[in-house]
Parts: C-alpha cells; sequence; structure tokens
C-alpha cells in the first residue's frame, strides 16, 4: 500500500474510533455529544497541568518574553524553557533559532533529552525524527525515502533576538506585523558595555517580582549589604507619567547606587536619579544616573515560568567602569536580586492583588499603585485575587 494511503486510512479508522467513543460517553451520561461539549470550558488551547486562570493565561500569552541567554543556546545548541507553563526547546538550526514545544510529535518524548548534532536541528532521543528550522520535521530515520506528513511538524512560536536574549510569544495576536517589545534604553548606544547578568531563579510570581523591581521604599532595609544606606529611608514624593507602553517614573534621592565599598566616591550632596520604566505585564527598565554622566541601565524582565515561578534575565549596559571584570557586575546583581527574593519569595497572597482594598498602601507605593492598575486595565483579574 502507497505511503500516504497508510496514512490515511489509519487516521480515518483513529476517527472513527473517536467518534464512537464520544457517543458511547455521551449516551451513557444521558447527555447528547454536543452538550457535553458545549459545557465543558475550552482549555485544549492551554498547556498541561496550566497553573493560571484559563482568561488570564490567554491574556499574558499575547505578550513576549525572553525564554533563554543567546550565548547559551549558541554554547549547548539545545537548551529547555518553560514559559507560562509550557515546556519549550530552544535550539539554533544553522544561524536561525527555533522555540518549539518540547514535545516529539511522534511519541511525545521531550526533545530537551535529544541533541543537536553539528546545529542541524534537534533529534529526538527516541527514533531520532529530526526537526530544522520553523520545527519541520526533517528526518524519519526508519523511513529515509518517504514523503514526511505535515502532522510531524513541531508547534513553533515566533523568535526575537533582542539584548542576548531570545524572546518568544505564545500566542501572537492575529495580524500583529513587528513584536511588540520592551524598549531598552542605551543597549546600543556608542561607548556602553553590554552585560547579560546570568538568569536567577525565584520561587515567586512574577508581578510581586516586578512591584518590588518599582519599589523604592525597601532599600534601607533590604539592600544594606550592597548599596542602600540604613540611615536613609525617606522617600520623597515622585509623580508617574503614562506612556505608550506603560507608565514611567523619575525619582530623586540621595539614595546612592555605588556598591557600599564605593559609597564614598558619591559627591557631596549628590541627588541621584532613578528613572523606571515600567512595560506591563512583567518587563520594567531603570536608567540610573551617575555622577559625572555615567549610567546604567538595567532591563528587568521576569519571565514567568509559571504562576508560582519566575525566571529574571537582566541585561544591563554601562558607560563607566567598562574596563572592569563583567563577573563583578554578575556577582553584585546576583546579590542584590538574592535580597528582593527573600522578600519575594514570603509574600502572601503569593499573587498580586489588583484590588486595592486588599492590602494597605503608603504615598511611596506610587509606583506599585499604577503598575497593579495598569495590569488591571489589560483584563487580568480573577488569577490576581488569591
Ligand atoms: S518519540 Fe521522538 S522520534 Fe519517536
Ligand atoms: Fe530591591
Amino acid at each position: 500500500m502507497p505511503r500516504s494511503l497508510f496514512c490515511n486510512e489509519l487516521c480515518d479508522s483513529l476517527r472513527l474510533f473517536a467518534t464512537a467513543f464520544g457517543g458511547r460517553l455521551a449516551a451513557s451520561s444521558g447527555l447528547s455529544r454536543n452538550t457535553m461539549l458545549d459545557n465543558a470550558p475550552r482549555t485544549d488551547d492551554l498547556p498541561r497541568h496550566c497553573t493560571f486562570e484559563p482568561a488570564d493565561w490567554r491574556i499574558l500569552a499575547r505578550h513576549w518574553y525572553p525564554v533563554a541567554e543567546l550565548r547559551e543556546v549558541e554554547d549547548k545548541k539545545l537548551v529547555g524553557a518553560v514559559l507560562l507553563d509550557e515546556k519549550l526547546v530552544v535550539y539554533k538550526v544553522d544561524e536561525t533559532v527555533v522555540v518549539a514545544n518540547d514535545i516529539c510529535t511522534h511519541r511525545g518524548v521531550p526533545l530537551t533529552l535529544g541533541s543537536n548534532p553539528d546545529s542541524t536541528g534537534v533529534r529526538c532521543a527516541y527514533h531520532g525524527l529530526q526537526f530544522g528550522k520553523n520545527g519541520r520535521c526533517v528526518k524519519v530515520p526508519a523511513h529515509p525515502d518517504g514523503a514526511i506528513p505535515n502532522k510531524l511538524h513541531l508547534k513553533s512560536y515566533p523568535v526575537e533576538i533582542r539584548y542576548g536574549l531570545v524572546w518568544t510569544c505564545l500566542r501572537p495576536e492575529e495580524g500583529e506585523t513587528a513584536p511588540k517589545m520592551p524598549l531598552m534604553p542605551h543597549w546600543d548606544e556608542a561607548g556602553f558595555q553590554q552585560i547579560n547578568v546570568p538568569p536567577f531563579d525565584i520561587a515567586g510570581f512574577a508581578g510581586r517580582q516586578v512591584e518590588g523591581f518599582l519599589d523604592v521604599a525597601h532599600f534601607a532595609f533590604i539592600h544594606t549589604e550592597t548599596f542602600a544606606d540604613p540611615d536613609n529611608p525617606v522617600v520623597p514624593p515622585y509623580v508617574a507619567k503614562p506612556t505608550d507602553y506603560g507608565f514611567e517614573v523619575e525619582y530623586w534621592s540621595t539614595v546612592g547606587n555605588y556598591p557600599s565599598s564605593k559609597a564614598h566616591l558619591t559627591p557631596k550632596d549628590y541627588q541621584w536619579l532613578r528613572h523606571f520604566r515600567c512595560s506591563p505585564p512583567f518587563t520594567a527598565h531603570l536608567t540610573v544616573h551617575f555622577p559625572d554622566g555615567g549610567k546604567l541601565s538595567i532591563l528587568n524582565a521576569a519571565s514567568p515560568i509559571s504562576a508560582r515561578k519566575t525566571r529574571l534575565f537582566c541585561p544591563i549596559a554601562r558607560n563607566f567602569d567598562t574596563h572592569l571584570p563583567v563577573q563583578d557586575v554578575y556577582d553584585f546583581n546576583h546579590k542584590v536580586f538574592a535580597e528582593d527574593a527573600g522578600m519575594v519569595e514570603q509574600q502572601k497572597p503569593e499573587n498580586l492583588p489588583l484590588d486595592p482594598r486588599l492590602e494597605a498602601h503608603i504615598p511611596a507605593d506610587l509606583s506599585s499603585i499604577n503598575y497593579r492598575r495598569s495590569l488591571r486595565d489589560m483584563g487580568l483579574s480573577h488569577f490576581f485575587i488569591a
């Protein structure tokens, strides 16, 4: 029998089996089959074991998030990631990076168990099926000369490489032409050094982490080992301005940003400017203005692994100390992240309450209040009220 005929017959018999099985189930429950389907909440587009409310997942899945460092994909050829509970495989074919579901279409084995020989595409560990650009199946070793049916191609997602990171979107808007990606000022500017701090995992919700990044009232309590002064807890007033991507805040204070060991370098009475830009749902950016025109540009891209886990990606650009080892920047930032994680991982409820009555607020929380409002404006609701 020709190969395609065999496939068609197989599909037809599977379809017949499914129809008969569905009919029997409906008959035994006393419901018509259509009634059963109409009443069931639709979850077939969600990842298995999804930790989000379906409506919230569908809103969050329209946005772009980083899932891997480009250098890691280049070194290892094959990297696993989880985004919004969806398990993904990230691999490189020639110069193209592919993000696809980490599940082989043949028998469901994770592709991250496989390999990517000579960057020719990910090869499944079980029967050796190989997948190339756009997740297309390019090889079936058991049938080297046969036609490859479309059903064998992987489900893949759009990819953008920005700021040294691989970004993807699980459910791009219909007709979207350009990705709506958070902007990172100074990354591509002459005189700025580009640094990718290795990602940092947090056992907490991305919304809590981002809110903490925007919060200026905790410096004097949490960050005294790294940069802040325990005797300088006062938060001067500031305003938030809406932007086309979210909102921004210019915050002036005397809290320095040098590591504690270099705090003496701050000129007397120097006012530090921290310029925050928030791109909901889970990305925020901070430019810290140092003395003598120094600028530190930090992207806080919180990638939601699930509703309870976050992988924080942090590209940094700076126009000073560019001759110093980047390892010092990694170490310093990891220390700051760990200080924050100590709080974020303990907060209750674990989710971010979007109902303003559920937590108490102080004037210093202006950024947090704007952040919560912008999430609410996206239509997110139930999930965020634990
Ligand atoms: S399960 Fe992947 S090739 Fe068979
Ligand atoms: Fe912090």
